[in-house]
């Protein structure tokens, strides 16, 4: 385990000093309505809306996936209304032109491994597909204002004790979920881990970083009250090292503590069929096939809350937002995360050549004119596809 900060006092919580297509209104009304039932999902080639089976329906049984509250700007017919207008919505601002770029600069002090212009970890080289330079680092910081923005302004859904002591989130990324919790609840304290060294080094005096692999056994003396994880479904070792690390979290838990997943779901689906043979469509395909090929599967999002249950958690609850792919929807709330999920997926779409050149062995060149493909369907509102988020969490028996 390797500590690679020292604590300085914050003046202000991360979050807010993001910039993106449009600050974070925490205040915004709730996340549409909750619907009693399923929301029907359309088969991801196209056609008429099938029932609510999904289509890695190979991986998971039924049982697993329905959530227990999910959210929609539903119209009569329980379909996302689609905004049937061309031009710009004042909810959002001009939806289709891009904004600037993000945040501050963050100098490395590490050793990185370099690839196609890009940096990746040095730690367990090679084990996680996506870069960590700058560029990356200021995705993973407007990615999480987006989840912000998904939960009306909440770093959680667990009904965690308002005095929680030790808290861990893994897979920390730049930090920004850490620092912002250390900074909300200064009674914790807060560890943020991963295989990069890419956090900054002005923290709140709670909150500290290790370099580590989730995936190794986990040597903590402490036991955690909370512990977090976000945007990870790209990360571990087949179903064996998800059910491994969900394990470890149960065991590093005190009774009646807390563990949450929060995590987008692969693959991208769409209620009409625009989503079907578009570049688009084509890139999830690559992704997923990637990901099995590569050993770390990217669609096991589904299977958090039977995993969960089978690693001892009582009273899992697993709750489901919608993430537009752009700004097509008619309802404001979605059309502003479809506006903000583009931008964090055109600034993904860099980061996942390594998977076309390295796993699929596309040249350089082959990966760059398909992304250019790929670029254009996130732009384009005809396309009504979009992804789920799950949050899922559980707790520790007393
Ligand atoms: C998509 S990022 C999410 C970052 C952060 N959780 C957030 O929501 O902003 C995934 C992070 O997991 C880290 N990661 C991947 N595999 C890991 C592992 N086995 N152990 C620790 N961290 C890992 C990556 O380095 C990356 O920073």
């Amino acid at each position: 385990m390797t500590s690679n900060s020292t604590s300085h006092a914050a003046d202000s919580t991360v979050s807010e000093r993001v910039e993106g297509p449009e600050s974070v209104d925490s205040n915004a009304a709730p996340l549409n309505q909750i619907i009693k039932d399923p929301l029907p999902l359309s088969s991801n080639t196209g056609g008429p809306m099938m029932p609510t089976t999904v289509a890695t329906g190979d991986l998971q049984s039924q049982d697993n996936i329905i959530a227990d509250h999910q959210f929609t700007a539903q119209s009569e017919d329980g379909h996302i209304s689609v905004d049937i207008h061309d031009d710009s919505d004042s909810a959002v601002g001009d939806v289709d032109s891009r904004p600037g770029s993000t945040m501050s600069i963050r100098s490395s002090i590490y050793d990185y491994v370099e690839e196609n212009g890009r940096t990746y970890h040095r730690f367990k080289e090679g084990q996680y597909i996506m870069p960590n330079d700058e560029i990356e680092q200021n995705r993973l910081d407007m990615q999480h204002k987006l989840c912000l923005m998904t939960l009306n302004g909440k770093l959680h859904l667990a009904p965690i004790k308002k005095d929680p002591h030790h808290v861990l989130d893994i897979g920390t990324g730049t930090g920004i979920w850490a620092i912002d919790f250390a900074t909300k609840y200064p009674s914790a304290s807060v560890i943020g881990s991963d295989l990069s060294p890419i956090q900054p080094d002005f923290l709140p005096p709670n909150c500290t970083f290790e370099v580590e692999d989730v995936e190794d056994e986990w040597v903590y003396r402490q036991k955690f009250d909370y512990i977090h994880g976000r945007l990870m479904v790209t990360c571990f070792k087949g179903e064996e090292g998800t059910r491994g690390v969900f394990a470890q979290a149960f065991n590093a838990l005190a009774p009646g503590g807390y563990f949450e997943m929060q995590d987008g779901e692969f693959p991208m689906t769409s209620d009409d069929g625009t989503l079907a043979d578009t570049a688009l469509w084509k890139w999830n395909l690559l992704m997923m096939e990637g990901g099995a090929k590569s050993g770390r599967p990217w669609t096991r999002t589904r299977m958090y809350k039977a995993w969960m249950i089978e690693a001892g958690f009582e009273d899992v609850r697993e709750e489901l937002m919608i993430w537009p792919i752009n700004t097509w929807p008619r309802d404001p709330h979605l059309k502003k995360l479809g506006l903000w999920f583009r931008e964090d997926m055109l600034e993904a779409l860099s980061s996942t050549k390594a998977m076309l050149t390295r796993v699929h062995g596309w040249s350089s060149d082959d990966a760059d004119m398909f992304l250019s493909q790929v670029r254009q369907d996130y732009m384009n509102r005809g396309i009504h596809a979009y992804t789920f988020f799950h949050v899922v969490y559980g707790r520790k028996p007393e």
